[in-house]
């Protein structure tokens, strides 16, 4: 074994406990291909998330609903393969758990025996406690996923910032402190108030990642292509832009169009 792989050391469940337990921020992205999963598991990430926003960002579809455990699978095993330090989280995808904790931990099992990833991912409280304990049980570990859940984007009917109605902000405490009991080891809050999520992560051990969740969580989690600029058609509050990749990549291809018109590439010391 060379110097090199002997010093990293995987990020595990308890590693994010740790850091949570001593006030450290968990860094967390999505990827959903070896090679862009080499480039952020090499920049020191601690959690890379195979998201169902592959749906989007990479099969085009404009909601997470269609992607099938099969393109999951495909997506995480080609991340598994790149990162050697980051755990790697996988959604599992919608039709594949709602409803039948016979048929999420068949899933579940699925993913993590095709994949090799470390963890699943699902959306939901009380309505899928079930198949988290079913899950569980076979050893798998569960992170929740609360707040904006995309997969029910059609019972929402947008994809504005929930939980602003004490009702359904006290269902996500409920429903935040049932996923901690049942064992999941972390959770994912996504598009609510920044006070709601602050109060989630001071309540709750396990550690919470939010997506527009504002800056008191025990971490936060974007989806790649969004921070990298590369899809510039999606603007919401929460983003930030780390980059103009969209920019980057389009002046490049142009470059290499003119190059090719001008008959300037390839030159002679690019030939044989
Ligand atoms: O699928 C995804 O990318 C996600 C994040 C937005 C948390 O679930």
């Amino acid at each position: 074994m060379s110097k090199e792989s002997k010093e990293i050391k995987r990020v595990t469940t308890h590693s994010l406990f740790a850091m949570k337990e001593r006030g450290e921020k968990i860094s967390m992205l999505t990827a959903y291909d070896y090679s862009l999963g080499k480039i952020i598991d090499n920049s020191g990430i601690e959690v890379i998330l195979v998201g169902d926003s592959a749906s989007n960002v990479m099969a085009g579809h404009e909601t997470t609903l269609p992607i099938t455990l099969d393109e999951m699978i495909y997506h995480a095993s080609a991340v598994v393969k790149a990162a050697r330090r980051a755990l790697i989280v996988v959604d599992i995808p919608f039709g594949s758990y709602q409803g039948n904790s016979n048929e999420a931990l068949k899933s579940a099992i699925r993913i993590m025996k095709k994949s090799g990833a470390h963890a699943v991912k699902m959306e939901g409280g009380e309505e899928i406690l079930e198949s988290v304990a079913r899950i569980l049980s076979a050893g798998v570990p569960v992170m929740g996923h609360l707040g904006l859940t995309p997969q029910s984007i059609y019972k929402f009917g947008t994809y504005t910032v929930r939980a602003r109605e004490e009702n359904e902000a006290r269902k996500l405490v409920k429903d935040s402190q049932l996923l901690e009991k049942s064992g999941c080891f972390a959770l994912v809050l996504e598009k609510i108030p920044a006070k709601l999520a602050a109060k989630v992560s001071q309540t709750l051990k396990i550690p919470v990642i939010g997506i527009g969740a504002g800056p008191h969580t025990d971490g936060q989690v974007l989806v790649m292509h969004d921070m990298l600029g590369i899809n510039k058609d999606f603007n919401p509050r929460f983003l930030r832009r780390y980059a103009d990749l969209n920019s980057v990549i389009t002046d490049a291809i142009r470059n290499y169009i003119d190059d090719i018109k001008s008959g300037s590439f390839p030159n002679d010391k690019e030939s044989y």
